[in-house]
């Protein structure tokens, strides 16, 4: 009995020391002492923090927690305002709810805790009751319930499977050159994932700027959370059925790309550097004279004077606006690379405006802080304020007076030699004044913003924007590329991941250095990667300074065919790239589509079997894999699907071994597909003839197209001056349609090929009761490239039998029937 008793008694003093230390060392949401509705607004008062839950339209609801006063609003992230919504906001001593059409939230009172369900009740997501929202610290955690066989996709530039399930992820933008393959961080911040369950898919976007981290029931079969070492927990639940929804009610809240110059989705040749002036040029006769279509040189830091920001090396470059005109006239855009640091140098132009106009970093006793980069010691420009990016936008002249259109914004994590900034340099946060913990995650977008902005206001065409840094709502100013991966088969895969999660959380125009930057690739190797290039949005082959040549040429004459090929192939398919980028402009949607997107709910998609496979646009499945390897399992998912080279039909909903070869990189076509393409032309400036082909695949289904044209470089597309039109094809009716055309520019088209897949049956085409000619032919993808080669090629092409029928291109509706 006594035993009894003591150990009653120590136990009961262990409990309570426990929650005393439970309490002190963690603290977690308490219960709501407060409600107050205000109109799509609920403001939440707690006995130890204070929330608020907000509708920003029928399928977005945003909370804010703080264990203070929420402060003013704000973000770097946000564009999208709350739309006036039709809800209902009830209350009793338990629970609030707030319901929409598309989204019901539900609130516990004892303890705040969140919920979200469906408009049937099915729960989305919960906060996990026993944990909710707690702090340790500053750092702030929001606890989810793990629901049964769920998963997770996105959260930007991550490394890793596709699937997140079981990981943990942090965000702080660091500099990693040769990363190894399962990094983590990298050089982003978008702190945006997708759960995926039941029948159920939701997106969280956490906006928050200080390092934060996630856990996707990584070692725990609890919880997933998401948190960050400070400021407030601040996240946005977005709800749709499809998940296609979902990324375009988040590009409606963070923003979604301008149309890019045209010249920006043609081949683009780098290397870390390219010089002198001779040497650039070279590059530029080489590939007009190899025949290899491009559009872009881009010149790394040697072009720069010492690596002093705002300069051109004279010896090497003595007259850029020269060079960079005769690039013009070849048809090039050139590129140049720009890093945050500032020299410190008395006397020097752009140093000494920027002490004019008090725009650097600083240390709270007011000195500016220098840190050591590629010019030596640098002072940096704070991107947060409006005078930095003011003054950034006033040095972008420099290259808008020596003919550059593209601004590559590296470095900006900010990187440094040592790496370790210290906490205590304050920035401007647009008047919000922040530490380096608060600013640091979006310095590198904020850095992309000026420029964006600068050389919109200071170069006469579309700007092309690159970025290694950023953060949420980074697309709106830059593409991005994956920085400094290593010439190895596993950072090609990982590539296509990135990008694809870069797709999967708003970012649509993403590449990674095609060959690999650190090392050198094996000729199988970078056969494979340069044939995959042409199937991801920015093609960009770039690699460092100590390793092998890579352009086109560098791997032999069977390896330049190839390259040809593939290249060739990507210029003849601009018309279906161009439109799925205005697609991306309008909806968010990327081009290239992790098979999450469309086929969320086949568990065959996020096994690791087969995740590196993905939709280029709608109509392309690309199954890319290692150059070693001999035999690939691809996954067909639902629908029909055509061997690219040859037609062979595939039935979906199954896999298939098949024998690899490392010419041809595996793609598909869906059954139901339209696809635009133009004649062969060296670069984007060059016009192609005046007939514009339209592949259509036969399928079970109906299949559209939005097409989209416009001059590719200037900016009068917003203020109308596109041609846009409705392409379908439906095989229940037996009917192909062009809808009536939109915007009042005029398509450079005259004529338009039909080129039929699939249509065996078919013997002729009808417009009203007038016959359209149709005749059998041959279509060779890649041999439609390599026959326009006066030097032949080594690869013997193949070709799939289709039918052809040629129509004058009218801007009325043209209904066919077949
Ligand atoms: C960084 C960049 C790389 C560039 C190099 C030199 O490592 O990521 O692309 O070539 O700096 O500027």
């Amino acid at each position: 009995m006594k035993f009894n008793y003591l150990l009653t008694l120590s136990l009961l003093s262990v409990l309570l020391s426990a929650k005393a230390f439970g309490q002190s060392a963690v603290l977690q949401i308490g219960n709501v002492t407060g409600v107050k509705v205000n109109g799509q607004q609920v403001d939440i008062t707690i006995d130890n923090a204070d929330a608020q839950v907000s509708i920003y339209t029928p399928s977005i609801i945003r909370v804010r927690i703080d264990k203070k006063k929420l402060a003013p609003d704000f973000s770097y992230a946000v564009t999208g305002k709350p739309l006036t919504v039709k809800n209902t906001i009830e209350q009793n001593d338990k629970q609030i709810t707030i319901t929409t059409d598309s989204l019901k939230a539900v609130i516990q009172k004892k303890p705040f805790a969140v919920a979200f369900y469906t408009p049937s009740g099915e729960v989305i997501n919960q906060d996990e009751t026993g944990l909710g929202t707690s702090w340790a610290g500053d750092a702030v955690t929001v606890y989810k319930k793990m629901q049964d066989d769920e998963h997770f996709v996105g959260l930007g530039e991550k490394t890793g499977n596709l699937d997140r399930k079981g990981n943990g992820y942090t965000n702080w933008n660091s500099d990693n050159y040769g990363y190894a393959v399962t990094q983590d961080p990298l050089y982003s911040t978008i702190p945006f994932y997708i759960g995926i369950h039941h029948d159920v898919n939701y997106g969280v976007f956490f906006d928050n700027t200080y390092q934060s981290d996630f856990n996707f029931g990584a070692s725990n079969n609890r919880f997933s959370s998401f948190g960050a070492h400070g400021g407030e927990a601040n996240y946005y639940i977005i709800y749709h059925k499809k998940v296609a929804d979902i990324i375009t009610s988040y590009t409606w809240l963070t923003g979604r790309m301008p149309m890019p110059p045209k010249w920006a989705l043609g081949y683009q040749q780098n290397r870390y550097s390219y010089y002198p002036e001779a040497e650039v040029m070279r590059i530029a006769h080489t590939l007009r004279e190899k025949r290899i279509p491009a559009d872009g040189i881009t010149l790394d830091i040697h072009y720069m004077d010492a690596y002093k920001l705002f300069t051109w090396n004279k010896d090497r470059f003595p007259d850029p606006l020269k060079m960079n005109t005769e690039l013009n006239s070849l048809g090039f855009k050139t590129t140049v690379i720009v890093d945050p640091g500032i020299k410190v140098e008395k006397g020097a132009g752009s140093y000494e405006r920027g002490v004019r106009d008090d725009i650097y970093i600083k240390y709270p006793d007011g000195q500016a802080y220098t840190g050591q980069v590629w010019p030596g010691w640098c002072n940096f420009p704070d991107f947060t304020s409006a005078k930095g990016r003011a003054w950034w936008r006033n040095e972008v002249k420099f290259f808008a007076q020596s003919g550059v259109s593209g601004i590559w914004n590296d470095m900006n994590e900010i990187a440094t030699w040592g790496q370790k900034m210290p906490h205590n340099v304050l920035f401007d946060y647009d008047g919000k004044k922040a530490n380096h913990l608060q600013a640091h995650n979006v310095y590198g977008m904020q850095m992309a913003r000026s420029s964006y902005e600068g050389a919109r206001e200071q170069f006469k065409e579309r700007p092309f924007i690159l970025t290694r840094s950023g953060y949420a709502g980074l697309q709106r100013y830059t593409a991005i590329w994956t920085g400094d991966n290593r010439a190895e088969d596993d950072h090609m895969l990982a590539g296509v991941r990135l990008i694809n999660s870069l797709g999967l959380s708003g970012v649509a125009f993403a590449g990674m250095d095609i060959g690999g930057f650190t090392g050198n690739p094996t000729i199988a190797l970078y056969t494979r990667w340069i044939e995959l290039g042409a199937f991801t949005p920015y093609y960009r082959n770039h690699t460092a300074l100590n390793s092998k040549a890579s352009e086109p040429w560098s791997y032999g004459e069977d390896v330049l065919d190839i390259a040809r090929n593939y290249i060739s192939l990507r210029y003849q398919l601009l018309p279906y790239i161009y439109a799925n980028f205005y697609e991306a402009t309008q909806k968010g949607l990327p081009l290239m589509r992790s098979l999450a997107i469309n086929y969320t709910h086949d568990p065959r998609v996020l096994d690791a079997q087969f995740q590196n496979q993905y939709e280029f646009g709608k109509a392309f499945l690309v199954a890319p894999f290692e150059s070693s390897k001999e035999y690939g399992k691809i996954y067909f998912p639902a629908g029909k699907w055509y061997d690219l080279y040859n037609d062979g039909l595939q039935a979906g909903e199954q896999d298939k071994i098949v024998q690899l070869n490392v010419n041809k990189l595996p793609v598909y076509v869906k059954g139901g597909s339209i696809i635009p393409m133009q004649s062969l032309t060296q670069n984007t400036g060059q016009l192609p003839n005046d007939t514009l082909t339209i592949h259509i695949y036969n399928g079970d289904t109906a299949g559209s197209f939005v097409y989209y044209e416009d001059d590719g470089k200037s900016f009068d597309y917003e203020k109308g001056s596109y041609y846009k039109r409705a392409i379908s094809f439906d095989p229940a009716i037996k009917q192909i349609n062009f809808g009536k055309a939109d915007g009042s520019f005029k398509s450079h088209f005259k004529l338009i090929k039909l080129a039929l897949h699939g249509f065996t049956d078919v013997s002729g085409l009808k417009t009203g009761d007038q016959q359209i000619p149709l005749k059998d032919g041959r279509y060779g993808w890649l041999a439609a490239a390599a026959n326009t080669d006066p030097q032949g090629s080594a690869y013997a092409p193949e070709t799939c039998p289709i039918k052809v029928a040629v129509i004058k291109n009218d801007d009325g509706a043209i209904k066919i029937n077949y």
